[in-house]
């Protein structure tokens, strides 16, 4: 544990960044395991494009929950050790992908991303001023997740764009 560099949070509590920290690791590996999956079995129309960008996001999401486990143990808290405790401490839970058309998995996957957004506005509000470290490492996730949401809904609207030319209307 970083002794002086833990003395340097002020007004909250270290318990309680760790307790949120865990929470947003728990998403993490729920959303790595999403686009995992995802990209796996969705189908249709430009499905290629979606493939490679929904691999992308698994690999962020995945360095995201790496990034998150880090600031936790030099908080002198633990990572969440047991898949189990996903579930009970997710703030955004896991959309299973029920529909593998390539449409329906991007909206889940939006949704998911726009849950991420609020979780690490949160973050970075509980944060500033009073934790900059994890306000930083918070910060840079949230600007990826922000990067995330635009290149789904970008790539949703290329592909309803695609379809409507086909169908010459
Ligand atoms: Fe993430
Ligand atoms: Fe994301």
């Amino acid at each position: 544990m970083a002794r002086v560099g833990n003395s340097i949070i002020k007004g909250i509590e270290t318990k309680e960044v760790i307790n949120l920290l865990n929470r947003a690791y728990a998403d993490e590996w729920l959303a790595y395991y999403q686009y995992y999956i995802e990209e796996k079995v969705v189908k249709g129309i430009m499905k290629d494009a979606a493939i490679a960008e929904l691999q992308e996001h698994a690999a962020d999401e995945l360095r995201h929950a790496d990034m998150l486990a880090q600031r936790i143990l030099q908080l002198g808290g633990t990572p969440i050790l047991n898949p189990k405790e996903w579930f009970v401490h997710s703030n955004c839970g896991y959309e299973e992908p029920k529909n593998f058309d390539i449409l329906a998995i991007l909206e889940d996957a939006i949704k998911g991303e726009q849950c991420a957004i609020r979780t690490y506005s949160e973050l970075v509000e509980f944060t500033r001023n009073k934790d900059i470290v994890t306000y930083d490492i918070v910060s840079q996730i949230l600007a990826d997740e922000v990067e995330h949401e635009e290149d789904l809904v970008a790539l949703q609207e290329d592909i309803q764009e695609f379809i409507k030319q086909i169908r010459g209307n």
